[in-house]
């Protein structure tokens, strides 16, 4: 992950803002509860963090990446933002925020384009439930499948991404809903931008 981000991680949120549809959707959507805490499981650039800390600026903010080059340019950005963000470097399969925070669960916990590069993202996505307050949310904004796009569209888009080990989770509504019904909890879902976007919160 440092290898790819070492050198992109300068231009990144340049050249992302354009095609990491619905970030700000659902930023929008969280409703951060009054002096709430909220933990983004694979901060990046620290960007969304940012504009979660400019919406609700008495919200205790924590993000964590695997990458250690992420993460440098996350301090920079949160630096020049003023705002008070916990950064640390993880693995969102196992990432323990009790040892590297004190925080133990979250009122909001998010993945944002994070789980289509985790190899085992069932396992980041259950962890990240895991660390959510009774009465809290996980949201996760990925790459969807582009049903609405056709397929030549899909295949391109779908190929390009693969170049970045980025693969596109078609079972995420399927398995948000699973661990939505075991653990007593509702799941919303949606497919913006025909499918180019998936939106998930469990509730
Ligand atoms: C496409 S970027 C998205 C960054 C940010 N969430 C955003 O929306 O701008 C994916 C991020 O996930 C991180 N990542 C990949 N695998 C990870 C893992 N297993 N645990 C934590 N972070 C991971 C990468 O290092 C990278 O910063």
């Amino acid at each position: 992950m440092d290898r790819m981000y070492r050198l992109t991680r300068h231009i990144y949120d340049l050249t992302r803002k354009p095609y990491l549809l619905g970030r700000d959707r659902m930023i929008g959507a969280l409703e951060v509860p009054p002096g709430g805490s909220v933990l983004e499981m694979g901060c990046g650039t620290g960007r969304n963090l940012v504009a979660v800390g400019r919406r609700h600026p008495d919200a205790l903010l924590h993000g964590f990446d695997i990458s250690g080059e992420m993460l440098k340019t996350a301090h920079r950005n949160v630096e020049r933002s003023g705002l008070d963000i916990r950064l640390a470097e993880g693995d969102a399969c196992f990432f323990d925020p009790e040892a590297t925070f004190g925080v133990a669960s979250f009122d909001r916990v998010y993945f944002s384009y994070t789980l289509s590069m985790i190899p085992d993202w069932t396992a980041a996505l259950a962890h990240g439930l895991s660390l959510v307050k009774d009465g809290g949310r996980l949201s996760v904004v990925d790459f969807g499948f582009c049903e609405g796009l056709g397929a030549p569209i899909r295949s391109l888009l779908h190929g390009w991404l693969s170049l970045f080990h980025v693969a596109p989770r078609v079972a995420l509504e399927t398995e948000m809903a699973r661990l939505a019904q075991m653990s007593g909890r509702t799941l919303h879902f949606e497919r913006p931008a025909r499918g180019y976007a998936q939106l998930g919160s469990i509730l």
